[in-house]
């Protein structure tokens, strides 16, 4: 059988598979969130949402699993597709032509998407496996740290101009994106700022207030 013939190594294929693996990693985004949002209840508050998360131990194990699988997926078809672009690309420029309907997200999308992988592989290390009982002190002591908030606040932007275009590339591969183009492109930079802004008050209320995450006896 030719290889273009195999649904998942022709173009279709590839673009709903990229659909599906972003969608998993946006689904995963929102929980993430969600579950970080216990932070703003206190120490205590998020102590708990850990020791929850932890007493679920195959849950969290099948669900790291469909993760991992996803996000791999996700970085090998960016990989190929950021391949086939340099390829078919003319050589030389005589000028930098902006392609029509390419916006900041469009063109970044590489870029943001390496920061976003170098930051996940820090956080992890900084963050994975700790106890439950010390992830707020942890957290705290962490991004209270000037550079290490920075980065983050850096990192999650970047995470915020990936998902505009993910979302938007989304609703294209559904074939919705035709039909309402304005209201979903402005919903899909809309829900990327808001879920970025819940995630970097984290960092910025380690940074600017000596009470938050700071454990009461
Ligand atoms: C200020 C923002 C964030 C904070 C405070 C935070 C905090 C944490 C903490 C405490 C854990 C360990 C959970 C545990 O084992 O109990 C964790 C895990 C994780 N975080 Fe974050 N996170 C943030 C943003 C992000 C972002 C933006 C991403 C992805 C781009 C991300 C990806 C992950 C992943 C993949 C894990 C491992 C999940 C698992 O092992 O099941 N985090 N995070």
């Amino acid at each position: 059988m030719d290889k273009q013939e195999i649904f998942i190594f022709s173009s279709i294929g590839r673009k709903a598979l990229m659909a599906i693996s972003g969608a998993f990693l946006g689904f995963f985004l929102f929980l993430h969130l969600l579950g970080n949002s216990a932070a703003f209840w206190g120490a205590k508050a998020f102590i708990s949402y850990a020791a929850d998360l932890h007493s679920l131990p195959v849950l969290v194990l099948l669900f790291e699993v469909v993760l991992f699988c996803f996000f791999t997926i996700h970085i090998a078809l960016a990989l190929i597709s950021y391949y086939e672009n340099l390829r078919a690309r003319p050589k030389h420029y005589s000028c930098h032509k902006n392609a029509g309907g390419r916006t900041w997200g469009s063109r970044t999308m590489p870029y943001t998407g390496l920061l976003i992988l170098l930051f996940i592989i820090f956080h992890l290390l900084a963050f994975r496996g700790v106890k439950p009982v010390e992830i707020a002190a942890l957290v705290r002591h962490n991004l209270s740290l000037p550079l290490t908030a920075f980065y983050y606040l850096i990192s999650l932007a970047a995470l915020a101009l990936h998902v505009s275009h993910g979302f938007w590339s989304l609703w294209q591969s559904l074939g919705l994106g035709l039909r309402h183009t304005d209201l979903l492109r402005k919903s899909s930079l809309t829900i990327s700022i808001i879920g970025g802004l819940l995630f970097s008050l984290i960092p910025l209320l380690c940074l600017l207030s000596a009470n938050f995450l700071v454990s009461t006896p």
